[in-house]
C-alpha cells in the first residue's frame, strides 16, 4: 500500500494546470489546447505510441492476457491506460506508477465494463430497457459510476447501444433491444448518468459508446461475425443511439469487431471518418475493442501486425485495445514515414484531452482512497434504487384466471427449478465487480417478504443444464403439497453476454420436462424467466397460466420479485424485443415493412408454411394485475408542416379491479413514400396510473421531425404525405388516426 494517496504534482503537469486554472469556461479549453500541444512537443514517438496503447490487467478479461510486466510498461510510459482496472488500492497503484515514475508524469485512464452497475448489480441492460423509465436508468447510471469511480475507475465502456433484432446474439442481453428510437432515448439518458454533471468530478467516469457500429447485425446471431447491410439500414437503424450518445456527450466510442461491407470496423474509413467524424460531427476518442487490430490479420484485410496497426490508424482508430499492435509498430511506422506524424498526434491529442476533461492532470487520483470506497458501495439507498428497477424490469408475460398476485389463500408454496436461488446467475452477464454474497435470490426475497405466513418448500429440479428422473421426481414430491408453485427457470447468466450465441431459443436442457411434469399437478402455477435474451417458448405458455419475464435482475432481484408476485408492486415492465414462437422466424420485430404481399391465407404471400409470421410476444408487450381499455388517437391538428408539432391524445380506461400502471405507445407509419418504410415505428411512449373505473387522456407530442427519414437519394429529412398515426398497449394492438404531413 501506498505512504499517501495526495499526490504532488510533477512540474510539467503543474504547468499544464496553471494554465487552465480560473478562467471561463472557452479560456479554459484554449489554455488546456495549449497544454496539451506543449506537452505533445515533448514527447518521444514511443511516448506517443505509449498514449495510444491501452492494456488489459488481469483482473479480468475476455481474451488473452495481460502482459507479464505491466508495472515495466506504465513506468517506461509504453501504456496510456489499463483497463478491467477496479478497487480503489489497485487503481491508485497503476496511477502512481504513471505519475511518479513515466517521464513525462502523464497519468492514466483506468478503464472497466460498468454494463449495469459496479458493485451493486442492477437489471442487465435489456431488463433496463423494459422499464422504459429514463429516469430510473439514468439514475442506475448515476449509482454505477459513483461506485466505479470510488473504485478508481474513470472510464467505462458503456453504454452499449447496439440495436439488436437477433436474439440467438448473446449480446442482447447489454443493450437496449429491436428500436432504434427506445435505444436513442435510452442511450442519452445512460450518457447522461455515467457521467454526472461533469467529467472532472470525482464521482463520474467517462462514457464510451459501442461497439460502433452495426455489431448487433451479425450474420445468423453468431458473436463477431460478418455484418453486411445496407447503407441505409447501418444509418437508419443501427446509428440513431450512436447519435444521440453523441449529442448526449458521450467522449469516447468503441469500434467494433465485426466486418461491414467487407471492412472490419478499426480498419473502416467510411464508417469511422466519412460517417462518424463527417456525417455525426464526433471529436471524441475512438478505441478499438479487444484485440481489434491486430484482428485485422486474421480478417484478410492486413498481411501483418505493422499493416494492421497502419490501417486502423490511419482510418480513424486512436486506441488499440490490448492489441500491442501500436506500441509495437507505430514508432518504425512513422518513422519511416508510412504513416505521417501528424496522424500519431492528432489520435495522441484526443487521448490527451480526454484525460484533461477527466481532470487527470490536475487530480490523477480523483481521491480515490479505499476509505470512500468502502463508504460508497452498496449503500442502502444504491441497494433501494436497484431494487426499484429490478422492481420495473419485470414484464407479466401471460396470467391466465388471475393467477398473479398470490393471494391470501396460498399457505404453502413450492419453489421449483434450479435458478430459486443462484445467486452468481441473478447478477447476468457484465457484473462489473458484483458480488454473488450481496445478492438476494428469489427464495431468499419470498423468505424475507413471506415471514413465517407461508410455508415455503423448494426443490431445484435440476440444473440449468440437466434434470435426471429423480430430480424431477423430489421436485414433483415437493410441489405436490403445495397452494401454489413458482418455477424459477431459465439460463446461467453465461449463456448470454459475449461469445454466449445460441441456436435454439428453447429452455436449455429438461427444463421443460420439469414444467410438463409440474403442470400436470393442475394447480396454480407461476414461472418464472431468468434470461439474457428473448425466448422461444410457446410450450411453457400453454403449460403455465402465468409467466413474468425477469432477465437478470440483480442484486434486489429476489426482493423485487417477492413484492411482484405477492402484489405489493404491480408489474409495469414492456418488452424492448420482440419474443419469437421460434427460432426459425428470426429476425422478427415490430419494424418490419409491408412487402408487396403481406401474409395472409392466401398462398402466395409472404409467410411460412408451418409457423405463424406473428410473434410469441410483441414488442411493447406486458400485462398488468388490472385491465385496460385504450381509446382511438386523436389529434388536435389533422396536418403538420415542417418545425411543427401535433399533440396525440388517448383516452386509457381501467377496467379491472385495481389500480394499475398502463403505457401508452405511441407509433408511426408513412403510407406512401420514395422507399418503403416500416409498417410502425415507436415514437413515444407514457405511463398513466389509474384507479379502478378511471379514465384519463394520455396526451404525446409528435412533431414533423419525428416523421423524418433516409429518402430515396439518400438525404434525411422528410416528406410530404399521409401518415399513420397508431396508438395501443404494444406494437401489435394500436388503433390509428391520419396526420398529413403538408409541403
Ligand atoms: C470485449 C467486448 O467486446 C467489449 O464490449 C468490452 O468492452 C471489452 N472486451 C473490454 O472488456
Amino acid at each position: 500500500m501506498f505512504g499517501c494517496t495526495r499526490y504532488r504534482l510533477p512540474l510539467a503537469v503543474a504547468a499544464l494546470l496553471l494554465a487552465t486554472a480560473a478562467r471561463p469556461a472557452h479560456a479554459d479549453s484554449t489554455a488546456s489546447e495549449a497544454s496539451i500541444e506543449a506537452l505533445v512537443a515533448r514527447m518521444t514517438i514511443e511516448e506517443k505510441a505509449g498514449q495510444l496503447n491501452l492494456l488489459s490487467s488481469d483482473l479480468t478479461s475476455t481474451g488473452p492476457a495481460a502482459p507479464a510486466d505491466l508495472d515495466a510498461a506504465i513506468r517506461k510510459g509504453k501504456v496510456g491506460g489499463v483497463f478491467n482496472v477496479y478497487g480503489a488500492a489497485y487503481a491508485a497503484r497503476l496511477q502512481h506508477l504513471a505519475i511518479e515514475h513515466s517521464r513525462l508524469h502523464i497519468p492514466l485512464l483506468l478503464g472497466f465494463d460498468v454494463l449495469h452497475g459496479y458493485k451493486t448489480i442492477f437489471p442487465i441492460p435489456l431488463g433496463q430497457a423494459a422499464s422504459w423509465d429514463l429516469e430510473a436508468i439514468a439514475k442506475a447510471d448515476r449509482i454505477a459510476a459513483t461506485e466505479a469511480a470510488a473504485a478508481g475507475v474513470n472510464w467505462t465502456y458503456a453504454p452499449m447501444v447496439d440495436v439488436a433484432r437477433d436474439p440467438r446474439w448473446g449480446r442482447v442481453a447489454e443493450g437496449a433491444g429491436e428500436s432504434p428510437w427506445l435505444g436513442a432515448r435510452i442511450a442519452e439518458a445512460e450518457v447522461r448518468g455515467l457521467q454526472g454533471e461533469a467529467l472532472d468530478r470525482p464521482d463520474t467516469v467517462a462514457a464510451c459508446a459501442k461497439h460502433f457500429a452495426a455489431y448487433g447485425a451479425a450474420e445468423s446471431g453468431r458473436d463477431y461475425n460478418t455484418v453486411d447491410i445496407s447503407e441505409r439500414t447501418l444509418r437508419e437503424v443501427y446509428l440513431p443511439p450512436f447519435r444521440a450518445a453523441i449529442a448526449a456527450g458521450v467522449p469516447c466510442l468503441m469500434a467494433a469487431l465485426n466486418d461491414i461491407d467487407g471492412l472490419p470496423a478499426v480498419a473502416n474509413p467510411h464508417l469511422l471518418h466519412d460517417i462518424l467524424r463527417g456525417d455525426l460531427h464526433f471529436d471524441g476518442l475512438v478505441t478499438s475493442d479487444y484485440g481489434g487490430v491486430p484482428e485485422l490479420v486474421v480478417h484478410g484485410v492486413a498481411a501483418s501486425t505493422a499493416d494492421a496497426a497502419r490501417e486502423a490508424l490511419t482510418a480513424g482508430t486512436d486506441v488499440d485495445m490490448q492489441g500491442g499492435s501500436y506500441a509495437k509498430e507505430l514508432p518504425k511506422l512513422v518513422a519511416s514515414g508510412a504513416i505521417p506524424m501528424a496522424v500519431l498526434d492528432a489520435a495522441v491529442r484526443r487521448v490527451l484531452r480526454l484525460k484533461a476533461r477527466l481532470g487527470l492532470f490536475e487530480n490523477p487520483l480523483r481521491g480515490v482512497d479505499p476509505g470512500r470506497e468502502r463508504r460508497t458501495l452498496l449503500t442502502p439507498d444504491h441497494l433501494a434504487a436497484a431494487a426499484d428497477l429490478a422492481r420495473e424490469s419485470i414484464v407479466l408475460l401471460s396470467n391466465d384466471g388471475h393467477t398473479l398476485p398470490l393471494g391470501p389463500d396460498v399457505h404453502r408454496l413450492a419453489v421449483i427449478g434450479p435458478l430459486a436461488d443462484a445467486a452468481y446467475d441473478m447478477m447476468g452477464p457484465w457484473s462489473g465487480a458484483g458480488d454473488k454474497g450481496d445478492v438476494v435470490t428469489l427464495l431468499a426475497g419470498l423468505r424475507r417478504k413471506l415471514g413465517a405466513s407461508v410455508q415455503l418448500v423448494t426443490a431445484s429440479g435440476g440444473t440449468v443444464e440437466r434434470s435426471t428422473a429423480s430430480d424431477i421426481a423430489d421436485a414433483i414430491g415437493v410441489a405436490k403439497g403445495a397452494d401454489a408453485i413458482v418455477l424459477a427457470l431459465g439460463e446461467r447468466q453465461g449463456m448470454s453476454g459475449e461469445a454466449a450465441s445460441r441456436t435454439s431459443l428453447d429452455l436449455p436442457g429438461d427444463q421443460m420436462a420439469l414444467v410438463h411434469a409440474v403442470a400436470r399437478l393442475g394447480k396454480p402455477t407461476v414461472a418464472i424467466l431468468f434470461n439474457g435474451r428473448p425466448l422461444a417458448v410457446p410450450d411453457l405458455v400453454r403449460e403455465v397460466p402465468a409467466i413474468l419475464e425477469a432477465w437478470f435482475p440483480g442484486t434486489m432481484g429476489g426482493t423485487a420479485l417477492a413484492d411482484i408476485l405477492v402484489g405489493d408492486a404491480e408489474p409495469v415492465g414492456r418488452l424492448p424485443m420482440t419474443f419469437p414462437r421460434s427460432v426459425g422466424q428470426i429476425p422478427i420485430y415490430h419494424e418490419q415493412k409491408a412487402t408487396g404481399r403481406p401474409p395472409s391465407a392466401d398462398h402466395y404471400t409472404s409467410r411460412y408454411l408451418d409457423e405463424s409470421t406473428t410473434p410469441l410476444f410483441p414488442f411493447g408487450w406486458g400485462l398488468s394485475y388490472t385491465e385496460f381499455s385504450f381509446g382511438r388517437p386523436k389529434l388536435d391538428h389533422p396536418s403538420l408542416r415542417a418545425g411543427e408539432t401535433v399533440t396525440v391524445a388517448v383516452d386509457v380506461t381501467n377496467t379491472g379491479g385495481r389500480a394499475g400502471t398502463a403505457m401508452v405507445q405511441l407509433y408511426i407509419r408513412d403510407l406512401v413514400a420514395s422507399v418503403t418504410r416500416p409498417l410502425r415505428e415507436l415514437r413515444g411512449f407514457q405511463r398513466v396510473t389509474l384507479a379502478p373505473g378511471e379514465t384519463r387522456t394520455v396526451r404525446l407530442a409528435l412533431s414533423a421531425d419525428d416523421l423524418a427519414f433516409w429518402r430515396a437519394d439518400m438525404t434525411y429529412g422528410t416528406e410530404p404525405g399521409r401518415f399513420l398515426v397508431m396508438t395501443g398497449p404494444n406494437a401489435a394492438d394500436t388503433r390509428s388516426v391520419p396526420l398529413d404531413l403538408l409541403p
